[in-house]
Parts: structure tokens; C-alpha cells; sequence
């Protein structure tokens, strides 16, 4: 959570102690209070008028205080410039230059007596690909770039009472002077203004940015760097920076630093270092225990505070070493997913619930402890729920295979900064990735990526991923996507496997059950040679779920079905691998990696393959006891909980066909036990929202899970069935309507309008009856700018 959480988060959170101060409620380092001081953030993401490309919206006009835009939709973001269906469309559609305007006037408090004393920006967390932004007709400039943030400043052209009107040229087709174009890409970008926008009003000079930067994490004596960055407006008199460590709402430690007057403004920040010591017990971050702090600096003028910020951060010691990866000392076999950010009809423009989502679906139910945010900077929100649930990220700047000439390599070298400078508060990051995903050797260029991330964050390994073991080794942790079989051996003491399985072996959940098998199985395998050699820091497996793509890549339909689960998140069999690998004391797992049918396989059912933590699994049917069995350690010598691959050829099916239950024991004792319906039937429905409260800002949005399953909630993975869908009340749906099953399963999302109150989805099944879900709507500030 940061700033902007916070001011959302009403007015009780910004009443605690945590809150960081706005207009009026300066608090200085003595509890005092100053009027008209401090900083204000407003967030726009309502309001905004939409149009996709016509005549009109090329002209300068447009682009003016006056122009009508009346006409325009009227749209929330995180927005896409147009609903796609989930597969099989022209990426063309989306390549358009789009229009985006937003009138604002600011509010009272930060009216013209403020002229002269205050500086506006407006802040953009994510445009793609690149955007003009013009304020009451004066063009401010382009900025290049659809993973990174980027912001204009205002003050000069803002009218401080009366109505302004922003507006925004989102070119959303694939430019060749910007990453991650200029060749192929095996992924999709989509369009329009996807992540969140806010105003920010600043004093003069004012906190730019903050790095909190733990040291001797594991000593008895650990300490905090806290790197302040200030800009500086004209004319400055002395001031004093106040930073305090927040452990919750109390302060644990506090330090000082004075600044002399008259330091000239300057176009870079000036960076102040205040060093915490004596901070007491520090309770450390780890995948378990994720615990967090803050750091608040606040930038005083004698008794009057300037400016506030507030950074969250933990202290936690991340190295890479011949013996693997060692989280606080200890080492930690990496076992994770390379993520897309994109989401099935409505491309990169989810909000923060959905992010999150993902990032719990890796932690709690994949059961990974890292995950690559593949191939760019991904949403804070999702890196805010690695913070907090205690999942590894491996991060990495935006690019596929390509390196385009030197102006293409200086934005690049730039998304390493805005990367390193948004992100380097968040512990779950352990390495930055500086080099442009599968691309060839470029010495001159990966000097300068290496030396921006090393210059920025001297605390964090820099890492590069690769496709071949000879590339030039200019990072600290050696990542190299190996697709073949057996791995190659590392060679380099820190060595992390990034990619693996994908495209070698696509699978469908609609796909014949040896193929699922044969999936899970690949993977495990792969992760069982990562477990032969220490010095396998671990691997992270392409990928998470399946993704949009170009026409050249996939399976002819914008697809490429790489996942362990699919487009909707709902995991496949090879996803029951990786969530086996947990400690049973996280989770008792037992998921098969078959289908219980009798005749779906080549002659018959012989082959039970079973991913579980277990020491033994027991197989019943008809109450007789069919197979006792061990992990299967013949095949998978290393890893810590093999799959069971067990034989079933020798067992009369024909006559003992029936339900089939397995019983899973751990240290002789029955742990779990899962059936499996004999009948084949599509037996039940099931309705599943992730969430059922709302906030009604017209943006906030939950996934909504279809199921039709035999009697004991197995997914029958060839049902295919029309969902018709009804929703009454201020929401709507993300989705086809009808939705049709893909694999037994899929999903749609409800997003909230801007109206409190409650909405009611009716999910009818054409033969298994109908559910109902009733979502709270909850009132939600309006925006006020
Ligand atoms: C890799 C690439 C990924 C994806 C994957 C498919 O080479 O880095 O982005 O395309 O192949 O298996």
C-alpha cells in the first residue's frame, strides 16, 4: 500500500497516524499542525470521455478547452480502448490512436491563493504504448512507453479555479521506436489508459521520491538507509529532514538531516541519506512471515512541515550463492511461474482486486514462492500483494528478443530506472532483469542497464534472461530460459532456470488427458533435475496461464495455451504439480493428473499419475483396495514430493468400475482422502465469486468462477455448456453472455458502476438449474478533482 491507498482509503485510515498528511494537516516533527501545507493527491480515474479514432479527434481542436466531447463515451480507468472476445480476434483492433479527455478543476483548498507556492503534475501508472498529453490545448509532450509511469507537470498552464481540461493521444499500435517493438513479439499489449491516474500538488520543493534500504538485516545491530530524494524549487531556506521507522502506527526509530539554504533548483532531485540505527528487534520479512514497515520522512521548515511521504518495506537478506538462493540465511529452492498481465476481454485494464488475485492464486493455491513478472513491469497492486503474502518476484524491463537502435536502447536503458525507482521499496523483488528478454548479446547496451540498476539499488543483483549459455555475463545472477531436456548444467554460480515446458509442449484443459498427464509430468521432471544440484537456485516454469498472442505464435486462435492454468486462472493438472510441492503443513495436496473415465485413453484407463505431498496413497473402488502407493522415486529421484505414477493395467476395471476414492497418509496416519465419480455425469453447477463486496468507483472488479462438476466437486472437463447470464443492479458484466465452458470451467468479472447498493447475478445452466450471487456495492468518495 502507498500514498495513494492511503488517501483513497478514507477518511478514517487518514485520521491514524499512518496517514500522510494533504492540505491543512501538516503535522511538523512536534505534533503541531500548519495550515495550507503538504501535498495533495487527487485521483482521476473517472470522468474521463473516450473516442476511438475519427475524423475530429485528429485536429487540434480536439485536443482544446472547447471542443465538444459530449458525444464521447464516458469511461472509468483502468480502461481498454475496445472489449475483445477471449481468443480468436484481429490484434488489429486495438492498434488505434485513441482519444482520452478529462476535465478537472481542482478543489478550493488548492485554489489560486496557492499560485506561485504549489506545483501540479499529473501522474499516469500506465498508458500503452505511447501518449501526447495536452493541458487546455498546450501540447506537454510524448512519452514512449506502456509498462512504465511516466508525468507532465501542469503548474504553468493550469487554471488554479476555474476548469481545466487534460487530453491524451493514446497510440496504442505497435511502434517500432519503442520496447518491446520492432519484431515479434509472443504476446499481446493491447490499448488505451490501463492503469490509474492521479493529479499530485506539491510545494516548491517537495519529496520526490523514497528508498528505504535495510543493511545488516541479520546482525544484531541491523540498520535502514533512508535514501530521500527532493526536488528543490527556488530560493530555499534551510530545512530539516525528519525520518521516522513506523513498526504499525508506532514509531521505532527517527533521525534527522539538515539541508542549507539556498540550494538552487535543479532539474534532478538531490538525494539525502538518514541512516536508522538502534531499531530493537526487527521482525524479519520472509515468505511466512511477510512482516512490513514504513519508513515517513517529513520535510520541515522550523515548526512548519512541508511535505510528507510514506514508503512500506521490509527488511529481509536475498542473495544468490553457489548453494542456491538464501532468503535470510536460509536457502530456498525457487519453485515458481512466469506471469503475463493480461486478462481474458479486456486486456491489461484490471484493477487492483484482480491483480491481487493473481498474485494469491500463485501464493495460496499454486503454491509457488516466486513468480517473473514476464516481460515487464507489472501493476503495483500485484507487487503489493507479493509484499504481503510473501511472494518472491524476479522483475524485469520490457522487451521480447529484440534490440532496436541506440534512441530505442536509451528508452530501454530508462525503463530501467522508472522500474528500479517505482519498485525498489518492495522486498518481494530479489532481482532486477535488465537485459531484454531472449535477446542477443549487446555489450555497449547492457553496460549501461547494469550500471542504471547498480547505480539506483546497489542493495538488489541485477539478472538477464537468456537463451544461450555462452551470452556475455555482465549480471549478477546468471537466468537462462532452457526449453530442452535434460536441463544443462549451470554455468555460473548463480544460476536460476526462467522458462521451461511452453511452447515444447502446449496443452489445452480441453485437451485428451494424456496430453494433461503427459504436461504435469514435464514439469515435474524439470523440476526434479533443478533439485539434483544445489546449485539450481530453482526454476520458474512458462507459465502461469494461458495468454493472448499474434497470429504467429500459438495455437491459431491468439492463444498460446502454455499454462498450468488456463486463461480464466482455473489451474490444469500440471498446476496440481507445482501445488504438491508445498509442505503439508501449508497444504495436504492430492490432485490427479487424470480424468477418471474408463475408455478415454488409448485402449484403456492404466495410468493414475497423482501430485501430492503424501507418503502413500491407498486407491478404493467398490470399498476393495486396488493399488497401496509410494511416489514414484524412480522417475523422480530429487524432488521432495514426487508424483505417484501408478499402474493400473493389472486391475479388472470392466467389472469393478464405480467410484474411486484415494486416501492419502503421511507417517502411517490418513491425512486426506478425494473420490472421484464413476457414473460420467455432469452433476452440479457451481457459481464462484472471488469476492462479494464491491466499491462502487466504476472500477473495482471480481472474478466470478463457473463449475460443472460430478457429485464430488471434480471439474467434468468436457463440459462445454452455455451459461446464460443475468445481473440486475449498478454493476456489469466483463464477459461473454452467454458464456460457454471451456474444459468444464471458465469465468467472467463483475465490475461496479458508480452507484452503492447491491447487484444480483443469475447464472442459469440449461440443465443443471440456476444459482444466484448477490455483490454489496459500497459507497465510495467521489473524485475530487
Ligand atoms: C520463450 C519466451 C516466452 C514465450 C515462451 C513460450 O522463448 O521467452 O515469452 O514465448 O518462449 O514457450
Amino acid at each position: 500500500m502507498d500514498r495513494r491507498d492511503f488517501l483513497k482509503a478514507g477518511s478514517a485510515a487518514a485520521a491514524s497516524a499512518l496517514a500522510p498528511v494533504g492540505f491543512g494537516e501538516v503535522q511538523a516533527g512536534d505534533g503541531s499542525s500548519t495550515a495550507a501545507s503538504g501535498r495533495m493527491i487527487l485521483p482521476i480515474n473517472r470522468n474521463w470521455r473516450f473516442s476511438r479514432p475519427m475524423a475530429a479527434t485528429a485536429t487540434d481542436a480536439a485536443h482544446g478547452k472547447d471542443f465538444d466531447d459530449s458525444g464521447f463515451d464516458m469511461v472509468v480507468v483502468p480502461h481498454t480502448n475496445i472489449l475483445l472476445p477471449w481468443h480468436s480476434f484481429d490484434e488489429k483492433s486495438y492498434e488505434i490512436i485513441s482519444l482520452y479527455r478529462r476535465k478537472f478543476k481542482l478543489p478550493a483548498e488548492a485554489g489560486s491563493q496557492l499560485k506561485g507556492s504549489k506545483r501540479v503534475f499529473v501522474d499516469f501508472e500506465g498508458a500503452m504504448t505511447a501518449s501526447t498529453v495536452w493541458i487546455n490545448g498546450t501540447k506537454l509532450g510524448e512519452y514512449k512507453g506502456g509498462y512504465t509511469p511516466f508525468s507532465f507537470e501542469l503548474t504553468k498552464y493550469v487554471d488554479f479555479d476555474g476548469e481545466n481540461v487534460l487530453a491524451v493521444d493514446v497510440d496504442s499500435t505497435e511502434r517500432a521506436d519503442i520496447p518491446p517493438f520492432g519484431y515479434q513479439i509472443d504476446y499481446l499489449t493491447f490499448g488505451g489508459i490501463y492503469r490509474e491516474v492521479a493529479l499530485r500538488i506539491v510545494p516548491q520543493t517537495f519529496i520526490e521520491n523514497v528508498f528505504a534500504q535495510p543493511k545488516a538485516v541479520l546482525s544484531s545491530a541491523p540498520t535502514v538507509d533512508v535514501h530521500t530524494y527532493i526536488q528543490h524549487g527556488d530560493g530555499g531556506q534551510a530545512m530539516t529532514l525528519l525520518v521516522e521507522l513506523l513498526d504499525g502506527e508506532k514509531v521505532i526509530a527517527s533521525g534527522t538531516a539538515k539541508i542549507p539554504a539556498g540550494v538552487a533548483a535543479a532539474a534532478e532531485p538531490m538525494e539525502h541519506v538518514v541512516t536508522l540505527e538502534k531499531l530493537g528487534p526487527i521482525k524479519l520479512w520472509d515468505l511466512k512471515n511477510p512482516n512490513l514497515y514504513h519508513a515517513r520522512v517529513t520535510l520541515q521548515q522550523g515548526k512548519i512541515a512541508l511535505d510528507q511521504e510514506m514508503r512500506r518495506f521490509g527488511f529481509r537478506e536475498a542473495v544468490f550463492t553457489k548453494e542456491g538462493f538464501k532468503l535470510n540465511g536460509k536457502v530456498i529452492k525457487l519453485r515458481g511461474l512466469d506471469r503475463h498481465q493480461t486478462f481474458p476481454y479486456v486486456g491489461q485494464a484490471m484493477p487492483a482486486r484482480p491483480q491481487k488475485q493473481d498474485a494469491k492464486i500463485l501464493r495460496e493455491t499454486l503454491r509457488c514462492n516466486i513468480v517473473r513478472t514476464s516481460h515487464y513491469p507489472q501493476s503495483r497492486h500485484f507487487l503489493d500483494a507479493c509484499d504481503e503474502i510473501g511472494l518472491l518476484v524476479l522483475e524485469e524491463i520490457p522487451g521480447w528478443q529484440h534490440i532496436g537502435p541506440l534512441p530505442w536502447q536509451d528508452i530501454s536503458v530508462d525503463n530501467v530506472s522508472r522500474m528500479i525507482r517505482r519498485d525498489w521499496n518492495h522486498p518481494s523483488i530479489i532481482t532486477w532483469g535488465v537485459r531484454i528478454n531472449e535477446s542477443r548479446d549487446n555489450h555497449d547496451f547492457y553496460v549501461r542497464t547494469n550500471a542504471m540498476a547498480h547505480k539506483l539499488d546497489p542493495s538488489r543483483p541485477t539478472c538477464g534472461i537468456r537463451y544461450f549459455q555462452s551470452s556475455e555475463f555482465l549480471e549478477d545472477v546468471f537466468t537462462m530460459n532452457d526449453f530442452g531436456w535434460p536441463l544443462l548444467p549451470p554455468n555460473h554460480d548463480a544460476y536460476l532456470n526462467t522458462e521451461f515446458v511452453g511452447h515444447t509442449y502446449p496443452a489445452k484443459s480441453i485437451d485428451n488427458m494424456e496430453r494433461l498427464t503427459e504436461h504435469t509430468l514435464r514439469h515435474a521432471r524439470v523440476h526434479d533435475q533443478l533439485a539434483s544440484n544445489p546449485q539450481y537456485a530453482g526454476g520458474i516454469g512458462w507459465c502461469f496461464f494461458d495468454y493472448n498472442t499474434h497470429g504467429d505464435f500459438g495455437s491459431g486462435d491468439r492463444m498460446c495455451y502454455h499454462g498450468v492454468a488456463d486463461f480464466f486462472r482455473e489451474r490444469k493438472p500440471a498446476g496440481g504439480f507445482y501445488k504438491s510441492q508445498c509442505d503439508p503443513g501449508e497444504e495436504i495436496v492430492l490432485e490427479p493428473a487424470f480424468h477418471w473415465a474408463r475408455n478415454d485413453e488409448s485402449t484403456q484407463f492404466s495410468k493414475a499419475v497423482v501430485s501430492s505431498n503424501c507418503d502413500n496413497l491407498k486407491f478404493y473402488l467398490k470399498g476393495q483396495l486396488i493399488a497401496d502407493a509410494k511416489p514414484d522415486r524412480e522417475q523422480f529421484k530429487y524432488l521432495k514430493y514426487a508424483p505417484f505414477d501408478v499402474d493400473l493395467t493389472k486391475v479388472d476395471l470392466s467389472s469393478l468400475w464405480a467410484d474411486l476414492r484415494i486416501d492419502g497418509y503421511i507417517a502411517g496416519k490418513q491425512v486426506i482422502s478425494r473420490q472421484y465419480s464413476g457414473h460420467g455425469l455432469d452433476q452440479q453447477f457451481a457459481v464462484l465469486p472471488d469476492d462479494t463486496t464491491l466499491i462502487a468507483d466504476g472500477a473495482d472488479t471480481t472474478r466470478v468462477v463457473f463449475r460443472v462438476t460430478d457429485e464430488f466437486d471434480n471439474i467434468r472437463p468436457y463440459a462445454g455448456d452455455p451459461i446464460a447470464l443475468t445481473l440486475e443492479g449498478p454493476a456489469e458484466i466483463i464477459g461473454d453472455n452467454p458464456f460457454a465452458l471451456v474444459g468444464g470451467t471458465g469465468a467472467i468479472w463483475i465490475r461496479a458502476k458508480q452507484e452503492a447498493g447491491m447487484a444480483v447475478l443469475t447464472a442459469k445452466h440449461p440443465r443443471l438449474g440456476e444459482q444466484k450471487v448477490t455483490f454489496t456495492l459500497t459507497a465510495s468518495e467521489p473524485e475530487r478533482a
